[in-house]
């Protein structure tokens, strides 16, 4: 068995005194992955992303299972940064303010010529490893046109994608240059079977595939849910380091208080900007949670290549600032925003949340939104963005939100902190449960199976 991936399971970075250090990749797509160790057998294609990365592909040095591509960083950064996050991401998740963008013009298709170089690397390099027949897994937007290349470069191989983004609406998608759409759906069409997170998004590609490349021809369609993994975060969420910052955090929120709480890349799609304006009109519109809530936003750094998601991280910390200098007092700051990555620390203000605020614009299934109920320590209320794939699982006990209506998200954080506490805990419970329906290892060995099927 084979994986594919642009991120893979750890990066390199060169210490002062020249050794290489290793660490934990991170990501969507990383954590619904992590039940594949080097027991499993399994090779695991990726990216070399930074130079740590490529001066471990130079000097040798890796880990069992993996092979790490070393594609001239040029390419890379036209393929990673100019195609699949600032074209693909965007389309599927529908965030061009359209009368200015995009525009596909000569500089996109050099671009795209990348992206093709790319995609024809790791085609290469799986036809080269993978054994006769074998089963090759290649993950999302950024591998779109593996699938169709490698079909041809090995038709005995089984060749299964899946999507960890939604997939966008015929409407939308037909932005793109008709040839470029039309070799996206054939790329991803040389696959045996496709999978997405759920049935909405599964929909709106055979949509797709009827309207620009005549059908879905003999590929077939799954929808397999990726849960969070309760077994490792139940343990995790109580280990010394975790217990530490709760310490911490707890004297930053103040005695008594309660905590909306929300983790995140600092992501556009994340619609970090609208739950902060929200915020700002609870305290407004109730001016009874003055002194007695605080917003824990953690917004960690993300694609920081594109300068729309530095001018959003920017945002994202002006709107914080407004807010704490505008309602804060002495003995209470409003809104807690940290911008440093510590996973130790998220675990901590999961553990701590009252109410979790998730409410993007548009995701493929947002792992936050199942992983807070079930780590909370007194069970949490879920403020939950209709737009977001984990709607599909935990609608009926989270407070459904438009994303695009903060007055509607104010009360829905209203209600959220008002619940009694039982009703809280009972519905966290309930959310717990669903989000746990499909753990990483039966999610990915479903897969797996439906693939040899
Ligand atoms: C999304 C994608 C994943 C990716 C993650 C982090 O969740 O679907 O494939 O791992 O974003 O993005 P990055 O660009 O940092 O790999």
């Amino acid at each position: 068995m084979l994986v594919a991936s642009n991120r893979g399971p750890v990066s390199y970075t060169v210490a002062d005194d020249g050794s290489l250090r290793s660490k934990r990749g991170g990501g969507g797509l990383v954590s619904g992955l992590s039940a594949i160790g080097p027991e499993s057998g399994a090779l695991w294609v990726c990216s070399a992303l930074s130079d740590g990365d490529r001066e471990a592909v130079r000097r040798g040095v890796g880990e069992d299972g993996v092979r790490m591509l070393d594609i001239p960083a040029d390419v890379h950064a036209d393929a990673y940064n100019g195609i699949a996050n600032s074209v693909l991401w965007f389309v599927h998740h529908m965030l061009y303010q359209t009368p200015l963008e995009p525009v596909f013009d000569a500089e996109f298709r050099r671009r795209w010529a990348s992206y093709e170089t790319y995609n024809r690397a790791f085609a290469e390099a799986l036809a080269e490893e993978a054994a006769e027949g074998a089963a090759v897994l290649v993950q999302d937007y950024h591998l779109t046109l593996v699938p169709g290349m490698l079909r041809e470069l090995r038709p005995d191989l089984r060749i299964g994608h899946f999507s960890h983004t939604p997939w966008a609406p015929p409407e939308y998608f037909a932005m793109l240059p008709d040839d470029i759409a039309r070799q996206v759906l054939r790329g991803m069409l040389g696959a045996d079977r496709l999978g997405f997170l759920t049935r909405r998004w599964a929909d709106a590609f055979t949509a797709c595939c009827e309207r620009f490349a005549g059908g879905l021809g003999d590929t077939r369609i799954g929808v397999h849910g990726l849960g969070a993994d309760a077994d490792f975060l139940r343990v995790r969420s109580h280990e010394r380091d975790v217990e530490e910052r709760i310490v911490t955090l707890r004297e930053e929120i103040g005695e008594g208080r309660r905590t909306i709480v929300r983790v995140d890349r600092t992501e556009l799609s994340k619609n970090i900007v609208r739950g902060l304006l929200a915020y700002r009109q609870l305290l407004d519109d109730h001016p009874e949670w003055r002194e007695r809530v605080v917003h824990v936003a953690f917004a960690y750094p993300s694609r920081q290549d594109l300068a729309v998601y530095r001018d959003y991280t920017a945002e994202v910390a002006r709107v914080a600032e407004e807010i704490n200098e505008r309602y804060g007092t002495p003995g209470w700051r409003p809104v807690l925003l940290h911008l440093k990555d510590d996973f130790a620390r998220s675990l901590a203000a999961y553990r701590l949340a009252d109410v979790a605020l998730v409410n993007p614009i548009r995701d493929g299934m947002n792992l936050v939104a199942k992983e807070v109920p079930l780590v909370s320590d007194t069970g949490c209320a879920l403020v939950l963005s209709r737009e977001a794939g984990a709607h599909e699982e935990l609608g009926e006990d989270a407070i459904t939100v438009n994303p695009y209506d903060v007055v509607q998200t104010a009360e829905a954080l209203h209600e959220a902190l008002s619940l009694g506490a039982e009703e809280r805990a009972e519905r966290s419970k309930r959310l717990a449960s669903a989000a746990t329906a499909l753990p990483p290892s039966r999610w990915f060995l479903d897969q797996l199976e439906a693939l040899r099927a």
